[in-house]
């Protein structure tokens, strides 16, 4: 685990990556928690896909940032491996992805993808690598 600021030069390669996920943020629908995220995740094609969280008044029918991103992704270019997920949030210790999108992104992530997790407030980066969030994930039946 690192923490860099946004503008250090280490992020340049991956700064389009960190740009997308706090612009996608802004179209966030989260009048109940007033908590917004973006979600911006790059494929093995090359390409980068976003997403923003979506709530519903039923609250349990909320879709997380990440996972609107990985819906993007796979209806546009199938289900390839996502290299790295940018996810930017307003809150100081930026959002990690909750339990249940981290099962679904470890279906199509690598082990060593990374993971920026974004503060808007701070404009730390916090990187890690996937399997630091879910070391033991449920894959087969
Ligand atoms: N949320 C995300 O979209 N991604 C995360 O990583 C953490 C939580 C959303 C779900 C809900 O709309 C709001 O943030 C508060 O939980």
């Amino acid at each position: 685990m690192e923490i860099l600021n946004y503008s250090s030069e280490k992020l340049n390669s991956v700064r389009p990556l960190l740009d997308q996920a706090m612009a996608v943020r802004e179209n966030a629908y989260a009048p109940f928690s007033k908590f917004k995220v973006g979600a911006a995740l790059l494929t093995a094609k090359n390409n980068i896909y976003k997403g923003c969280n979506v709530e519903n008044a039923s609250i349990g029918g909320t879709i997380c940032a990440e996972r609107g991103a990985a819906m993007a992704a796979i209806a546009t270019e199938g289900a390839n491996s996502f290299l790295a997920i940018a996810i930017a949030s307003g809150s100081d210790v930026p959002a990690a992805p909750c339990g249940i999108c981290r099962q679904f992104l470890s279906q199509f992530m690598a082990k060593d993808a990374k993971v920026y997790l974004i503060s808007t407030t701070t404009k730390d980066v916090t990187i890690l690598n996937f399997w630091d969030l879910i070391p033991y994930p449920f894959t087969e039946f």
